[in-house]
């Protein structure tokens, strides 16, 4: 995610909003930037990289007579991370620069239709599009704020955006829709930002700002209005307690948590500008260009290994394409055979997981084209790969991945959908309804996370003595099943086995006791009566038994752990998050390091 900072007041703001870039560097970012007026010129000073090497190009730089900047660090979506894409950007006047947070859907055809008439682009990102509107429609006739808010309504997708104006160098207008976008407010001094910490040093007066309002604020005042109508809107004023490091996590605990009740968003965010809700289709651009694979070999470590053998069953009902899913630490040492036709996808959240990347190689040295499915732009997978999709879920902060693996499953049903209509092979029907389904998740979702929060407190402090878990599942929910164990074993340490559900006859059952107890995803599904009677076996022998179920099925277990229905294997996006939360709340209960766990690292960079 983006970070923002503006600031109008009666200090050189520059190095305010520096200090105030470095508070938001948690959010992850790969250039900066900054704009203030000084000396009628409208500076934009950029650099790729990490914050000091913006730092270096502004030592020596006369700038401290300006006592309004605005300030921002870019997670690349659109365009690479090098500095014609770093934020701010200027329009050709040179008197309007803006920075921006969120995905701008239809900038291509905005783009197309500003360069038909005459206008210049200097960078591939889609924030340029918006500063070159508002200039393009800032006739003389209107003031800037109307300008803003015509060039707003013809934008679809998600913004934060922050706008400096060279005519009036003390004033900053910010609008927000679907990305987070606040004001500090302080004395002779306020603030525009896209979270607490960047001014939680000036001010702890905080004003919300929320979808469709666009603010105007100087040093001694401030007004929101409603971006479409401009009739002006009163807001409250809150007071923030909380200390940096809760700010930076949002008021969660860790960012383990903050990134599971971010999954609505991600989910909303992975669909932006690929789902079309009117027509329910869906659109890859980065794919057009790529035939329909005859066979695909998905290639992953871990979380994302987990997210490729569900994505299998999807992309094998729906695309009729054979799909192979492979540990990446096995694929790259066993001389795999490839198909003519084959294609390669390489699962990654970092994009620097030393075995893919090998096993990507391994696939090109063969001539087997790679596609990438990935959360970071520019990392090594996104370099290397033939084509890159990428899940846009943000930065994940915490070792355990939660949020990105949301997001893969999310690219992996859009691909199976995708390369379904494109061989006719999905019924219409079919297609309608889970595209539909997926639209309808963010909601669904956001409604159950505090249910699902809940239940797992309780469950946690019920099962925490537990030495061993057997995960149990079937179908898609297998791989569920892979996840949730490795989610306990990695930030409880508790032990905890994966399983077939239907593997328990073939020896493992042999285990089961009351301390070796038993979480199964019995979903509605068409295998539910197969999962219903490995867990009679277990209670057979004792053990107890947590089922994650929908309504509408009588399951005699330890616990039934109701989640709500939705359609066919989407109800994966509802027990996820319910897995992720169980392992984080034994984690929380036995006093773990839920965000750093031991002997973790973010990225396996090497063998
Ligand atoms: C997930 O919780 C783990 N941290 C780990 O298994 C991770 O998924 C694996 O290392 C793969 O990482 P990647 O997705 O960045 O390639």
């Amino acid at each position: 995610m983006c970070g923002i900072i503006g600031y109008a007041g009666h200090r050189p703001a520059v190095p305010i909003i520096v200090e105030g870039l470095k508070r938001l560097e948690y959010r992850g970012y790969d250039s900066a930037g900054v704009t203030f007026a000084q000396h009628d010129e409208l500076h934009v000073i950029r650099a790729e990289g990490k914050l000091c090497e913006l730092e270096t190009r502004l030592n020596g730089q006369d700038m401290f007579h300006a006592t309004t900047a605005l300030g921002h660090t870019r997670w690349a979506t659109h365009g690479l991370p090098v500095e014609r894409n770093a934020h701010p950007h200027r329009d050709p006047g040179g008197r309007l620069a803006l920075v921006h947070n969120g995905i701008i859907e239809n900038y291509q055809p905005l783009r197309k239709r500003l360069k038909d008439k005459g206008r210049t682009f200097f960078s591939d990102t889609d924030s340029e599009v918006l500063v070159q509107l508002i200039a393009e429609l800032w006739t003389s006739d209107i003031t800037l704020r109307e300008a803003f808010s015509k060039a707003l309504a013809q934008v679809e997708g998600t913004y934060a955006a922050a706008l400096l104006n060279l005519d009036e160098p003390n004033k900053i207008w910010a609008a927000r829709k679907s990305s987070p976008l606040l004001l500090g407010v302080g004395v002779g001094e306020n603030f525009v930002a896209s979270d607490i910490p960047a001014f939680l040093g000036y001010t702890r007066d905080v004003v919300f700002l929320e979808d469709g309002e666009l603010v105007e604020l100087e040093p001694f005042s401030w007004q929101v209005f409603d971006a479409a109508t401009l009739e002006p809107l009163e807001k409250k004023v809150h007071h923030i307690t909380w200390d940096f490091q809760a700010a930076q996590k949002g008021g969660y605990r860790h960012f383990m948590l903050k990134e599971i009740f971010e999954q609505p968003a991600v989910i909303a965010n992975c669909l932006a500008g690929r789902v079309d809700g009117k027509a329910l289709s869906v659109t890859l651009p980065e794919l057009e260009s790529l035939p329909v694979p005859a066979q695909i070999q998905i290639v992953a470590c871990g979380t994302s290994y987990h997210a490729g053998l569900w994505g299998q069953h999807l992309l094998e009902s729906w695309a009729k394409i054979p799909v192979r899913v492979e540990i990446a630490s096995e694929f790259r040492y066993r001389n795999p055979l490839f198909m003519p036709d084959d294609l390669v996808l390489a699962i990654s959240q970092s994009g620097e997981t030393a075995d893919t990347l090998a096993g990507m190689r391994l696939a090109k040295e063969h001539g087997v084209p790679v596609l990438g499915l990935c959360n970071v732009l520019g990392s090594s997978v996104t370099r290397e790969a033939d084509g890159v999709i990428y899940t846009q879920a943000g930065p994940e902060i915490s070792v355990a991945s939660t949020k990105a693996m949301c997001s893969q499953l999310v690219l992996l049903t859009l691909l199976a959908l995708y390369w379904g209509r494109r061989k006719g092979t999905l019924a219409r029907e079919v297609e309608t309804s889970i595209i539909t389904g997926l639209l309808g998740l963010p909601q669904v979702l956001e409604a159950e996370l505090p249910r699902l929060r809940g239940t797992a407190q309780e469950l946690a402090s019920e099962y925490s003595t537990a030495n061993s878990f057997f995960y149990l599942g079937r179908g898609p929910a297998y791989p569920l099943a892979l996840e949730g164990a490795l989610k306990l074993k990695e930030i409880s340490y508790i032990h905890a086995e994966g399983y077939a559900a239907g593997e328990m006859k073939h020896g493992p059952i042999a285990l089961i006791e009351p301390e070796f107890p038993t979480f199964a995803l019995a979903l509605n599904d068409a295998l539910l009566p197969k999962v219903v009677s490995n867990l009679v076996e277990v209670q057979a022998r004792n053990g107890r038994v947590i089922a994650l179920c929908q309504s509408g099925f009588e399951l005699t277990v330890d616990h039934a752990w109701e989640v709500p229905q939705v359609y066919g294997p989407l109800n994966s996006f509802l027990a996820l998050p319910a897995l992720q939360l169980f392992a984080y709340e034994m984690a929380v209960y036995l006093g773990k390091d839920v965000d750093q766990p031991r002997n973790l690292a973010k990225s396996v960079t090497v063998e």
